[in-house]
């Protein structure tokens, strides 16, 4: 596995190798002051990621398509399909804005939602940013046949996330951080992106 942590408008991936020791948590959990807010592609992680990481830095963690799900008691597969993909938009930027005003936490958010210019300039406004980046093929062995996903339903799920991540690219990069997950376990990540957000604080 390697791990890319970059600036925040990259010019080309750095490599880092770094390990997180007790000091760098505690320096994190003493300095942060706002939320900690993870983009990217589906499948790239977020949600286990987000719940590592809140559970290390004693925070809340919360996943906005289980809060939305949980809000209208319906599957964001049922939404899809019941109300459409705007009325969806919708419900996720007003969920996301709504956690934002929270005290520190953790929130990953779902994959389109960085893509709203409006909600990722609020994203970055009040939270830390941090854009999980992973290789299309990795997403694909991961969640390719997911039936959870309402835009992976067509026969060529790899082609619809190429597809997904060349218009998205340009938000995502507008991440504070951005971290590559291109192995099989997220967790090996954490040591990486606490080092990073003590360094972006
Ligand atoms: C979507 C990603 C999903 C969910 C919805 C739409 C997208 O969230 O919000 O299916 O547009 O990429 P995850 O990224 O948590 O899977």
């Amino acid at each position: 596995m390697v791990f890319y942590i970059l600036p925040e408008r990259p010019r080309g991936y750095t490599k880092h190798r770094m390990n997180a020791t007790d000091d760098t948590l505690l320096a994190l959990k003493k300095n942060l002051d706002r939320p900690i807010v993870l983009v990217g592609l589906m499948g790239t992680g977020k949600s286990h990621l987000g719940q590592i990481m809140a559970e290390k830095l004693a925070l809340n963690f919360c996943d906005s398509d289980s809060e939305i799900e949980r809000t209208l008691g319906l599957s964001v597969s049922e939404i899809f399909a019941a109300h459409g993909e705007a009325f969806f938009r919708t419900q996720e930027y007003e969920t996301i804005i709504r956690l934002l005003s929270n005290e520190p936490c953790v929130i990953a958010s779902g994959g389109g939602a960085a893509a709203n210019q409006d909600l990722m300039d609020h994203m970055r406004a009040h939270a830390i940013v941090v854009w999980i980046d992973s290789p299309v093929e990795k997403i694909v062995s991961r969640i390719g046949q997911a039936r959870d996903r309402p835009l992976l339903q067509d026969k060529d799920p790899h082609a619809t996330l190429e597809k997904l991540l060349e218009a998205r690219r340009p938000f995502y990069q507008k991440a504070h951080i951005t971290l590559c997950n291109d192995g099989n376990h997220i967790q090996d990540c954490l040591p990486d992106l606490i080092k990073a957000l003590n360094a972006h604080l």
